[in-house]
């Protein structure tokens, strides 16, 4: 939740971060601005709305030279989006300015204090507080930044990234990190600031990722100092070669982000299993896995902790691992189960999914599962990310950078690891045939192109958009592996055209949901051939006794299912384990649809933001 961007070099700092933020608008976009240290003076620029509304204002304002400044766009958490709670903020004397993602939890004790120093606020923010707090320790002790900022954030509870800069101090910036992402780039005389490497993608390789409770001085012509926050102690980071490029993040063609990364799916797929899969030898290579095979042939039992669509995926290896590998599994919102007393040993695995590798729920339930001794395995898509460095092991997706906030490539890759570590470990176990194994590690590598042909037909999709985009409500039905399909579908709709959409068993919609169904609903419904399809036709024929619209995901050359329906969506045939990579497809494309043509911002739908890094 925010991005945060900074620049010391000789470059216009402003043409750079304005680029920056708009890169890293997918962790906030609610507001934005920049404070350019030109002339002697901060000039800071902010205001309630996207970065393109902060350029505007600062061409407008002819506030845009320098070759020193800090950069924000904001996911608000406290104080609602307005000018005044925007960053960068100034401490009380104009010194100093900060731009911050994370929250401080202690802030309006701290403020009390303050305030009780004659300290004034300007904004709601717990990040002026955290600006005033450094601002009264050097003013207590006549403290350099460095040390100032370092005494204040050992007096904070919460998380942050934080880009400090002092104008009395003006060739360096001071930055830190607790809970919350932030890389260096290292240029030649330029250092570049951001929560992801990709605002500097264009002009360095090389970063240094801050770990937490690490803080760096940034200094012009000289080389970085980095030191403990804690203790004091100086240490050199690891500085990392990045293999990230331009084109990955821009939209190559597509008019959304959304849309190029649903379409990147099949090689998105292939990259999670390349190097890894080997159908011709029979071998699955995961050295992540192998390294600690006896523990998950011993294990109790696997809990997999995760968030939103990355739950959903946990829901799907839930019956993939007990079906290949007979592990019992349990799948937990990783929200709940930090705060709860789970039972947890050194018996246990935890596998945490996420995408970004950043969520704050699923690292404090990383952090708890440790604590009661389990090993913790993450799959993570971003490389280098706080989950990927607090397990004890793991495995990437390889799905590529993930820019739309709406997760589509991130779930299917989840769904294709997990696939691969179930396989292993069932082989591994003996609870699967010689044959069995083969026949899914032969189907596993034709997922790829089956998705392209489902993409081939996305017109269909776009027709039946077009009919129910004015619907209020949808509800999502599936069964066995595609349940939790349904509610990815379901979560893919509400998330980004607002459209209220419920996913369902199909079994459990006479419990209660058939209640809503009328000649007004549109009901989406996951029926291919391979399991439970005579009940879904049941379910079905149920829905088209209360006159629902009746749309359906069905295998290319279905008949029963078509008779029924009243639109239907084919897709080709796969072994039912491994076909929620298929179904999800056009359950993405339909929403995607949707929301375009109600006119909705798709890449970054409201109040929504892509790494969500606190509670
Ligand atoms: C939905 C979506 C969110 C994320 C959730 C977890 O499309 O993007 O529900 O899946 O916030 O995020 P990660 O996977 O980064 O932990």
């Amino acid at each position: 939740m925010c991005g945060i961007v900074g620049y010391i070099g000789h470059r216009n700092a402003s043409e750079l971060i304005i680029k920056g933020l708009k890169r890293l608008e997918y962790r906030g976009y609610d507001s934005a601005g920049i404070a350019l240290f030109n002339e002697s003076q901060i000039k800071v620029t902010k205001i309630k709305g996207k970065v393109s509304d902060l350029e505007t204002k600062i061409i407008r304002k002819k506030n845009n030279s320098g070759s020193i400044g800090l950069g924000h766009t904001r996911w608000a958490t406290h104080g609602v989006p307005s000018d005044i709670n925007s960053h960068p903020h100034l401490s009380n004397s104009g010194d100093l300015v900060i731009i911050h993602n994370g929250i401080i939890e202690n802030y309006a004790a701290i403020k009390e204090e303050l305030v009780n120093r004659n300290f004034s606020f300007k904004s709601d923010t717990d990040t002026e507080v955290l600006v005033n707090l450094i601002e009264a320790v050097q003013k207590n002790g006549n403290y350099k930044l460095g040390k100032a900022v370092q005494i204040a954030l050992n007096q904070v509870i919460g998380a942050y990234a934080i880009a400090v800069f002092d104008i009395k101090k003006p060739n360096e910036i001071v930055v830190a990190r607790l809970g919350s992402p932030l890389a260096i780039g290292i240029g030649k005389n330029e250092f570049f600031i951001a929560s992801d490497a990709s605002p500097f993608i264009e002009y360095t390789n090389n970063a240094i990722y801050l770990e937490d409770e690490e803080m760096a001085i940034i200094r012009l012509h000289k080389d970085a100092i980095y030191r403990k926050i804690k203790n004091d102690s100086l240490f050199d980071p690891y500085l990392q070669e990045l293999k990230l490029n331009i084109e990955q993040i821009e939209k190559g063609g597509y008019e959304h982000f959304m849309m190029k990364e649903i379409f990147e799916q099949p090689k998105a797929i292939e990259d999670t299993y390349r190097g890894r899969l080997n159908v011709d030898k029979g071998i699955i290579k995961m050295a992540g896995i192998e390294d600690h095979l006896d523990k998950f042939l011993n294990a109790q039992k696997i809990t997999i902790v995760a968030c939103g669509t990355s739950w959903h995926a946990a829901l799907v290896a839930e019956y993939i691992f007990e079906d290949l590998a007979r592990i019992p599994v349990e799948v937990e919102y990783a929200s709940e189960f930090r705060y709860r007393n789970p039972i947890i040993s050194d018996k246990d695995i935890v596998v945490a999914i996420s995408q970004s590798g950043e969520t704050a729920d699923t690292l404090a339930a990383i952090k708890l599962a440790k604590g009661n001794g389990a090993f913790v395995f993450g799959i993570c898509n971003v490389v280098g990310s706080s989950i990927s460095r607090e397990t004890d092991a793991g495995a990437y997706t390889h799905a590529g950078p993930e820019i739309g906030v709406a997760s589509t490539k991130a779930f299917t890759t989840q769904i294709t690891l997990l696939t691969l570590i179930a396989l292993k470990l069932a082989k591994e176990k003996g609870t699967i045939s010689n044959s069995n194994y083969k026949r899914h590690l032969v189907e596993l590598e034709t997922i790829p192109n089956k998705i392209e042909k489902v993409l081939r037909s996305d017109s269909v999709t776009r027709e039946i958009a077009q009919i129910y985009k004015d619907a209020s409500n949808f509800l999502y039905l599936g069964r066995g592996f595609n349940f939790p399909v349904a509610l990815e579908g379901a979560l893919k709709l509400k998330e980004i055209s607002y459209i209220h959409a419920e996913g369902y068993p199909a079994a459990e919609m006479k419990h209660g949901p058939i209640a809503l169904i009328d000649e007004n609903m549109p009901i989406v419904v996951i029926a291919t051939k391979f399991g439970h399809y005579e009940k879904i036709i049941s379910n079905i024929q149920e829905i088209k006794s209360r006159k629902g619209k009746i749309i359906c995901v069905v295998n290319e050359g279905d008949k029963i299912v078509k008779e029924l329906a009243d639109h239907i969506i084919e897709i080709p045939e796969s072994l039912e384990l491994l076909s929620p990579m298929l179904t999800t497809i056009p359950l993405q494309l339909l929403s995607y649809h949707i929301a375009v043509m109600l006119g909705k911002n798709v890449d970054q739908p409201r109040n929504l933001a892509k790494s969500v890094t606190v509670e």
